[in-house]
């Protein structure tokens, strides 16, 4: 969502602007554009659409400095357009900014301005809040000003900013939207992440919430908002370069589902050791543990499911009460929340906004914080006193896949360590699953070795507009995980149900037409009957029945030809191994159609607004 990246250098910093926007696609975006700095003016190209828009104007009217900002903008306040793309300039374009996040009282800012005789040419926030830092720094010393007028802005932001004032200087700050300092051969440079400048720098800093950085000829500097200097502390890059490309596969989201089998089996080497559990970050006492009586897990989307199968594994194999919320619930909701409820926050990026605000929320009631995320250094992991994380690496395909599973692996981790540390496993039970565990990662192989049976079924079954996916207990998160990839990347409407709530209501949409994606790996539990006669209420309507099925299971054979055979695993792990087959359909069901899976239409990978 947005994304900025900068460059002060020795060379034109413009083809790696726009090598570091192109790197930012992925975030979801618009219209995008760059601002470079000469000696007596500020110049600006921007476009709306693809970055290919913002190239083409760049070939008719060519840029070059060796010190730029550049963005890409998903549209917050006002519809994609070229008065509304940023950077945005200031006292008759002596100042460009760009921003990331949200700023709450542009209103109010945006009406003292117009009175101070500000012209606004745009609908956005940001445009208001350069003339706010314009007329803060109309006199005085430019940092001081810089500060006053953050101090000033409520909301969110990650900026960059270009001044004439201050020539051959580029500063950036951030609150609640992240941002990095970089530097390396070429200059020093920002970004919303590593992989955008990850070909340019060796170090990075990670700023921090109310800092303030100016990069100049002299090098790095930052404040914090009362204006004291702060260290620099520099963090050595060990991302691969390889991790940010698509490695030959024709999509990230393709590459990132088969990478899947290594991700696991990544978490499992990271975390069991001579086949005991220790989370290195977790920092969580046996005794601590002990005590725990109820937990609260909340995150949004994808990571939201992950906390629904975390919930059902917990409660099976510990005593500890769980309950799961979504952030955006969460937070405006009066949550009972005794102090002492450990509070679990999962997620990808470690940004969502809805996410961060619960998670304050939770720490006002006195509550203590444990984090699953992907990326280090994110928002969410700063504000947490007990940490895992997933491993998963750079995931680049706005539909998040790989993050998934390797969320789905940590919780069942998670579960066997907190179950022990109780005593509430016995050691045999613990063997069982670890040896279990140890078989995912072939079980996940197969399933994708079966992948052109899959494109077989999805591209047969996709062509209508919408379609149901049913699954019960340890499955019914992975049902409603299976609906929603398939709603972001092929567009076709897509509803995931408990399997035993369809007689009370979605089975009246059942007919000849519907596709009908049933979980039925189950075969010795409690639900796994229920769950072939509830297929059975599909095929006594017509429905197509599309079955996940485990491996020489042939209860199904009389009811449907569209069979997925996955492995045979234990139930509570059978997630693991079936959301990759749902993976597949969802993706196999969009290259029928068309879209573009990477970058789905109106959706951004980190949400960083409400
Ligand atoms: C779906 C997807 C989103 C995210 C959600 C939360 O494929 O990626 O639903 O899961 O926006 O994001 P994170 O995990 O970054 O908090």
């Amino acid at each position: 969502m947005c994304g900025i990246v900068g460059m002060l250098g020795n060379r034109n910093a413009v083809p790696v602007l726009i090598e570091g926007l192109k790197r930012l696609e992925y975030r979801g975006y618009d219209s995008a554009g760059v601002a470079v700095q000469h000696e007596t003016e500020l110049e600006l190209r921007r476009a709306v659409g693809r970055l290919s828009e913002l190239e083409n104007e760049l070939t008719q009217h060519p840029l070059s400095s060796t010190i730029g900002i550049g963005h890409t903008r998903w549209a917050t306040h006002g519809e994609a357009s070229v008065r509304n793309c940023h950077p945005h300039t200031a006292s008759e374009g002596r100042l460009a900014l760009v921003h990331n996040g949200i700023i709450e009282n542009y209103q109010e800012l945006k009406g003292d301005l117009a009175g101070k005789g500000f012209p606004f040419q745009s609908d956005t926030d940001t445009e208001v809040l350069a003339a706010h830092v314009a007329d803060c720094t109309a006199e005085g010393d430019f940092l001081e000003g810089l500060r006053r007028a953050l101090a000033g802005a409520r909301g969110a932001y990650a900026i960059g900013l270009l001044s004439l004032d201050q020539p051959g200087v580029l500063y950036a700050a951030r609150l609640g939207s992240p941002l990095i300092v970089g530097k390396g051969r070429d200059g020093v440079f920002i970004a919303s992440d590593v992989p955008a400048i990850l070909p340019q720098v060796d170090e990075v800093i990670y700023l921090e919430d109310g800092e303030v950085a100016r990069l100049s000829g002299d090098g790095v500097e930052i404040w914090n908002l009362a204006g004291e200097a702060q260290e620099l502390k520099w963090v050595k890059v060990e991302m691969e370069d390889s991790a940010v490309d698509s490695g030959g596969f024709e999509t990230f989201m393709l590459k990132e589902v088969h990478e899947q089998t290594r991700v696991v089996r990544g978490l499992m080497d990271q975390y069991v050791k001579d086949g005991k559990i220790s989370f290195p970050d977790l920092d969580m006492s046996v005794g601590h543990i002990r005590t725990l009586q109820r937990m609260m897990i909340v995150s949004c989307g994808t990571a939201y499911y992950a906390a629904m199968y975390g919930r059902l594994l917990i409660e099976h194999f510990t005593s500890i009460a769980v309950e799961t919320d979504l952030g955006s619930e969460f937070r405006y909701r009066s949550p009972k929340i005794q102090p002492g409820t450990l509070v679990a926050t999962v997620s990808q990026s470690g940004e969502t906004a809805d996410t961060l605000a619960s998670v304050q929320m939770a720490k006002k009631a006195g509550c203590p914080i444990l984090t699953i995320c992907n990326v280090f250094g994110s928002s969410l992991v700063r504000e947490s006193d007990h940490l895992i994380y997933t491993h998963a690496g750079p995931e680049i395909g706005v539909a998040s896949t790989k993050a998934f599973t390797a969320q789905l692996m940590v919780f069942v981790l998670l579960t066997l360590h907190l179950a022990e540390a109780r005593g509430e496993l016995t050691p045999e039970s613990r063997e069982e699953l670890l040896a279990e565990l140890q078989k995912i990662p072939t079980a996940i192989h197969r399933v994708l070795e079966n992948k052109e049976h899959i494109k077989e079924i999805a591209s047969r079954h996709h062509d209508g507009p919408s379609s149901l996916y049913l699954g019960r207990r340890f499955n019914y998160p992975m049902a409603l995980e299976g609906a929603l990839k398939n709603k972001e990347i092929s567009y076709q409407h897509a509803e995931g149900y408990a399997a035993g709530e369809m007689k009370h209501g979605p089975i009246a949409l059942i007919n000849e037409s519907l596709p009908v994606i049933c979980i039925c790996t189950e075969t010795e539990d409690e639900v796994a009957e229920k769950m072939i006669s509830n297929v059975r209420e599909v095929q006594a309507r017509a429905g197509r029945i599309i079955a996940i099925a485990t491996e020489g299971d042939q209860r199904l054979n009389d009811i449907t030809r569209d069979i997925i055979f996955v492995p045979r695993t234990t139930e509570c792990l059978s997630p693991l191994v079936n959301v990759v087959a749902l993976q597949l359909i969802a993706y196999y069901a969009a290259q029928a159609r068309g879209t573009d899976i990477d970058k789905p239409r109106n959706l951004a990978k980190s949400v960083t607004v409400e």
